[in-house]
C-alpha cells in the first residue's frame, strides 16, 4: 500500500509518501517559523493561509521525488487533530478533495500518534509494548503502548507542556521562537553551579507533570539579573543550562517511574523536545542502568513532519480504516479514543 500524507496542524507543512513494502519514498517540509518569528509565536490565521500556499507545490514535489503519480497511490492520510482548527481544515479539505477525485480512501490521523510512531520509521524500530514519552510544544504525556491504537495514558502535564515551557522561558530572555533549540545551544556554555531550579512534582508519587512553577522560577531569576545591572549573555547561558537540566531531570525521573510501574524495558521519546541532546543522553544513561533501550526518531522527524503521518496512516488504512464523506477535524482529541489496529505487520525500513 502506498500512502500520501499531509501534516498541517501548526506551523509546518509536511508532505510524505510511505509504501508498506518499500518504506518511506519521499518527504518534504516547509517551515513557517520565519514568518511567525516576528510575532514571537504562531499566528493561526497566517498559518492557515501559508498551508494553502505550500501544500500543492510540495505534493507535486514528493510525487516527483518518489517517481510516482496519483495512479500509484492507494490512500491519503492527513492530520485531523489536535492542532489549530484553521490549519487542520486546510489539510483535511485538501486530503479529502484529492481522495475523492482520485477515488481512493482518506483517513484523519492523530498528530500525537504520528509523533509516537515516528521511531518505527527508524532501524532498529522499537517492538511493542513500550512506554512513550511525548514531549512537544503542546503536549507532555507518558503513554503505555501495547500496539497501534492501544494506548493507556499514564500521566500528563497539568499546565504547560515541556516545549511550551522552553519557548516561554526563551521568550523572557528575548531569544527567537521556537525557543527550545536556542536554550539548548546557549546552555552548552552555562555555568552548572550558579542556579538551581526545582524538579516539579518529583517529590510526590504519580506520573503527572507541571512546568509552570519552573517557568516562574526562571522568570524570577531573569528579573533578579535585570535588576542587578541587566541580563548579560553569561546570565542567559547560566539560566539556560539550569533550566534545561531541570526539565530533563524531571522528565527522566518520571520515565523511570513509568518503566517501574509497567515493567517495560523499552522507552520511546518523540515530539519536538525529543530532539534535545541532553535529554537523549540522560535517557540513554537511565536505560543502560535498567538494561533497557531508548528509541527516538532522527532529528528531522522529532519535530512536525509528514513522514510520521504517512506511516501511521498506512498502518490504519492497511487495517481497512477510512473516513466517511464529512470533513471532520478534532482540535482537541484524547489519544485513548483511537481505534486499535490488530495484527500490525512490521514495516520495512530498509
Ligand atoms: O512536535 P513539535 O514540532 O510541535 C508540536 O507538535 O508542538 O514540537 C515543537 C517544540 C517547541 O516547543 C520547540 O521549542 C521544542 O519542540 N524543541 C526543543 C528542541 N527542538 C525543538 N526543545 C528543546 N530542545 C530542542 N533541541
Ligand atoms: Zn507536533
Amino acid at each position: 500500500m502506498r500512502v500520501l500524507a499531509i501534516e498541517s496542524s501548526c506551523d509546518e507543512t509536511g508532505i510524505a509518501i510511505y509504501d508498506s513494502e518499500l518504506g518511506l519514498l519521499s518527504h518534504a517540509l516547509y517551515s513557517q517559523i520565519e514568518m511567525h518569528a516576528i510575532y514571537g509565536g504562531v499566528v493561526p490565521e497566517l498559518a492557515s493561509r501559508d498551508h494553502i500556499r505550500k501544500s500543492i507545490p510540495l505534493i507535486k514535489q514528493v510525487l516527483a521525488e518518489a517517481n510516482c503519480t496519483s495512479d500509484d497511490l492507494d490512500g491519503i492520510a492527513y492530520t485531523s487533530g489536535p492542532g489549530l482548527a484553521g490549519a487542520l481544515l486546510v489539510g483535511a479539505c485538501l486530503a479529502r478533495s484529492l481522495a475523492w477525485s482520485w477515488d481512493i480512501p482518506a483517513l484523519g490521523i492523530h498528530h500525537m500518534e504520528g509523533h509516537m510512531l515516528a521511531p518505527l520509521l527508524e532501524n532498529p524500530a522499537p517492538e511493542f509494548p513500550f512506554v512513550a514519552l511525548l514531549v512537544s510544544g503542546g503536549h507532555t504525556q507518558l503513554v503505555e503502548v501495547s500496539g497501534i491504537g492501544q494506548y493507556q495514558l499514564l500521566g500528563e502535564s497539568i499546565d504547560d507542556a515541556a516545549g511550551e515551557a522552553f519557548d516561554k522561558t526563551a521568550k523572557m530572555m528575548d531569544l527567537p521562537y521556537p525557543g527550545g533549540p536556542h536554550i539548548a545551544r546557549l546552555g552548552a556554555n552555562g555555568n552548572p553551579d550558579r542556579f538551581v531550579f526545582p524538579r516539579p512534582m518529583t517529590d510526590r508519587p504519580g506520573l503527572d507533570f507541571s512546568f509552570s512553577g519552573l517557568k516562574t522560577s526562571a522568570r524570577n531569576t531573569i528579573l533578579k539579573c535585570q535588576e542587578d545591572g541587566g541580563l548579560s549573555d553569561q546570565d542567559k547561558a547560566d539560566i539556560a543550562f539550569s533550566f534545561e537540566r531541570a526539565v530533563v531531570e524531571t522528565l527522566a525521573i518520571k520515565c523511570k517511574r513509568a518503566l517501574l510501574q509497567t515493567g517495560h524495558k523499552r522507552l520511546v521519546i518523540a515530539g519536538g523536545v525529543s530532539a534535545n541532546k541532553t535529554l537523549r543522553k540522560k535517557l540513554h544513561e537511565l536505560m543502560d542502568k535498567v538494561r533497557g533501550q531508548v528509541f527516538y526518531p532522527r532529528p528531522e522527524f522529532c519535530t512536525d513532519n509528514g513522514a510520521m503521518i504517512a506511516y501511521a496512516g498506512c498502518q490504519r488504512l492497511l487495517a481497512g480504516q477510512k473516513d466517511g464523506e464529512e470533513i471532520i477535524i478534532h482540535p482537541r482529541w484524547p489519544m485513548d479514543q483511537l481505534p486499535a489496529v490488530e495484527n500490525h505487520k512490521e514495516s520495512n525500513n530498509g
